[in-house]
C-alpha cells in the first residue's frame, strides 16, 4: 500500500493543474477538474473499493441538493428508529453520510469508514461515473444522482466558495464554470455521465433533479424510498422525513448554526436560500446565453433539460 500511495502522489503531480480560487489548486484527472486534495482518495476509491450489492451511492456535481439528498436518504434508511432516533438532530449530513473523496479531510474523526462498515452502507461521491469503481458498476448496488439547473448551481458554488475563500467575480465563476474548471467539472459532462448511464440502466440508476424534488416533494421521496428498497409506508410517514430534511429546520439546528464538517467550511455555508431561480438576480443576459448555450450542447442535445 506504501508503494501504490508513493505512485499515486508521484502521478498526481504530472496532472494539468489550474487554480479559479486562491488557495484551491484544481488537478485534471481522467478528462475531469478534482480539488487536488481529493485526487489520492478518488484514486483509492476507485481502484480499491469493492461494492456490496445492497449499498446505496449518492452522487452529485457540487452544489445540486447534496446537503438535501444525504439528509432524505438517511431518514428514508433509519425511519424505524421512530422520532427519538434523528441523528440529523445532532449531526451535519456530510458528517452522517461521508462523501468519500472528502471524508479524509474532517477535523473530526468520521464515525464511518466506508470500506468496512456493516451493512447497508449509504454513501455519497462527487465523482463523475466513469471513474467510479468497476465494482459499483458491475454488483447490484444503486445509484441515487441528483442534478439541478446550471445556472442556479453556478450561483451557489459562487455563493460557497465566496463565503470559505477570498471572492473572485461572478464572470470569472461563470467562465471558469462554463470551461469546466471547476471540482468536479464540467458539471455538464458530470450530469451528462449518469444521465445517459440512467437511461440505459433505470433499474441501477435514479436520476432526480433538485427542481422536482422542490416542486413534488412527496411524489419525489417516495420514489427515492422505493428505488433504494425502503419505501414509505404512510403519507403521514413522508411528510414527516419532509419536514425533518427541510432547509428551515436543518438550517436551525444548533449544529448547524455553530458546528464544522470539514477543515475550514463551517455548516451553516451548507444551507443557504434553497430557491428555484436565484440566478436571475445575479446573471446579466449575456452571461445567461453563455451558459444556456452549453446547456444546449451538451445536455439538451442528449433530451435533458434542467
Ligand atoms: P443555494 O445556494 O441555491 O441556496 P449542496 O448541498 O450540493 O452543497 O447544495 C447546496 C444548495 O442546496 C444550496 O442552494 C442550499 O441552500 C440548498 N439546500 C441545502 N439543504 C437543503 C434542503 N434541506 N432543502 C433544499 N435545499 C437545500
Amino acid at each position: 500500500m506504501a508503494n501504490s500511495n508513493k505512485k499515486t502522489c508521484l502521478d498526481i503531480e504530472k496532472l494539468p493543474k489550474k487554480r479559479v480560487w486562491r488557495f484551491l489548486d484544481l488537478v485534471r484527472w481522467e478528462g475531469f477538474w478534482f480539488p487536488r486534495s481529493a485526487v489520492p482518495s478518488a484514486m483509492t476509491f476507485r481502484h480499491t473499493f469493492t461494492a456490496r450489492n445492497d449499498d446505496v451511492l449518492l452522487a452529485s456535481s457540487m452544489k445540486t441538493g447534496t446537503t438535501w439528498l444525504k439528509s432524505l436518504a438517511l431518514s428514508c434508511n433509519r425511519r424505524n428508529g421512530g422520532d427519538a432516533d434523528d441523528p440529523l438532530a445532532a449531526e451535519n449530513p456530510h458528517f452522517l453520510v461521508p462523501t468519500v473523496e472528502t471524508a479524509v479531510h474532517t477535523k473530526k474523526s468520521i464515525k464511518i469508514d466506508i470500506y468496512d462498515a456493516s451493512s447497508p452502507r449509504l454513501i455519497h461521491t462527487h465523482i463523475p461515473y466513469s471513474l467510479l469503481p468497476d465494482s459499483i458498476k458491475t454488483s447490484s448496488s444503486k445509484i441515487v444522482y441528483i442534478a439541478r439547473n446550471p445556472k442556479d448551481t453556478l450561483i451557489s458554488w459562487w455563493h460557497f466558495f465566496n463565503s470559505i475563500m477570498p471572492s473572485i467575480p461572478l464572470a470569472k465563476a461563470v467562465d471558469s464554470f462554463c470551461a469546466g474548471v471547476h471540482d468536479f467539472g464540467s458539471f455538464f459532462d458530470h450530469v451528462a455521465e449518469y444521465w445517459i448511464e440512467s437511461r440505459k440502466r433505470p433499474e441501477k440508476i435514479l436520476f432526480m433533479k433538485y427542481e422536482e424534488l422542490k416542486n413534488n416533494p412527496k411524489v419525489e421521496i417516495s420514489k427515492m424510498a422505493e428505488f433504494m428498497g425502503k419505501p414509505l409506508g404512510s403519507e403521514d410517514e413522508v411528510e414527516k422525513i419532509l419536514w425533518k430534511c427541510s432547509l428551515e429546520r436543518l438550517r436551525n439546528l444548533e449544529v448547524n448554526k455553530k458546528g464544522t464538517t470539514y477543515v475550514f467550511v463551517a455548516n451553516k455555508t451548507f444551507f443557504r436560500k434553497g430557491e428555484v431561480g436565484d440566478w436571475k438576480n445575479y446573471l446579466t443576459p449575456e452571461m445567461e446565453e453563455k451558459i444556456d448555450r452549453m446547456s444546449r450542447e451538451k445536455l439538451e442535445a442528449i433530451g435533458l433539460f434542467l
